[in-house]
């Protein structure tokens, strides 16, 4: 079991490496040994097997290839990838806001480009957070309110929003515990934001659907489903987008497992929003009586903002 589950772990290593065929090789090869019956095989040959397939494995010592130059650069503009908004056109198509008055917010809304494509039209307040301070100084000037600063440091009502919009950055940064990759930590952290029957829009590289992630989405919303981007954005950036509505936790470990293997092969995955199925957005619960509040601080140091959320 550990074996099949370090291959799998190389898929997403690779893609984001910038080596697909190598990725397709290490897939192949993880659901061959799935099937494998160690008791009745030859251990000798998968051993070569598996001998062969680290030989071919990219280390250390080696010149860098496009992809990971390519890595290196996104890592300088903060993993900035706005949504592309065709894309988010698509996805607003699957929506229907209320009448009453909703919450949005985007923890990282880059120049608030996208927060503002999706709500256009809907009777909603547009909140934003963005570490960027020339992005978030453009997003000031398109959403309701914007908080400058890193959203880990900021302070924000949990179950205020009927709307969570998320593209995170595709990056590790350093933790307490070793690396994190960001869009874990920004889905785990903000999906709190949402009240339960809010909705949750995440956008993120197929290869980054990494069973960890899936076993969040599993065990904290319902009504998920998954749509591919479709032409040069999905040939660039490989994004997906997840739907889905927050409910209570619950365990979902088989379908969190089954989810993962399902997004190693970005070919099963359906290739546009399918119109027919509609999200229905609730509205905002008017019994907030106390005043919530963001405050947005740049590396703890200094508190640039606070932002009240009409409740
Ligand atoms: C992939 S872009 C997405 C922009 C926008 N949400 C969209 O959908 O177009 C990610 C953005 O997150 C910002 N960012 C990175 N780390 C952040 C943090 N800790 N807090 C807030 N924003 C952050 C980056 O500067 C970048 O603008």
């Amino acid at each position: 079991m550990r074996l099949w589950d370090e291959v799998a772990a190389t898929v997403p290593c690779l893609l984001e490496y910038g080596d697909s065929p190598l990725a397709k090789t290490a897939q192949r090869f993880y659901e061959k040994l799935k099937k494998t019956d160690y008791l009745q095989t030859d251990c000798v040959s998968v051993c070569k097997a598996v001998e062969h397939f680290a030989k071919n494995l990219p280390t250390a010592d080696q010149a860098m290839n496009m992809g990971k130059l390519a890595h290196l650069a996104n890592r300088a503009k903060m993993g900035y990838f706005p949504t592309d908004l065709t894309h988010v056109e698509r996805i607003k198509e699957a929506m229907i806001f209320p009448e009453e008055e909703v919450n949005l917010i985007d923890p990282c809304c880059g120049e608030g480009l996208a927060l503002k494509a999706f709500a256009n039209g809907a009777n909603a307040i547009t909140y934003g957070i963005e570490l960027d301070e020339i992005r978030g100084e453009e997003a000031a000037k398109r959403l309701t309110r914007v908080g400058f600063g890193s959203y880990f440091h900021s302070r924000i009502s949990l179950g205020a929003f009927q709307g969570l919009w998320l593209n995170p950055p595709y990056l590790s940064a350093p933790s307490e515990n070793g690396n994190r990759r960001l869009e874990k930590a920004f889905l785990s952290d903000s999906m709190r934001l949402l009240q339960n029957g809010g909705v949750l829009v995440y956008i993120i590289p197929f290869y980054r659907a990494t069973p960890d992630v899936c076993r969040v989405l599993c065990e904290n919303f319902r009504d998920l489903r998954v749509h591919r981007f479709v032409g040069k954005e999905f040939e660039r950036f490989s994004q997906i987008v997840f739907l889905g509505v927050k409910a209570e936790r619950r365990k979902a470990d088989r379908q969190a497992k089954k989810l993962a293997e399902y997004l190693l092969d970005p070919d099963r995955i359906i290739s546009c929003l399918c119109r027919t199925t509609t999200i229905i957005l609730i509205p905002r619960t008017t019994d907030w009586d106390f005043r919530t509040v963001i405050c947005s601080s740049i590396y703890g140091i200094r508190i640039s903002n606070i932002i009240t959320i009409r409740s």
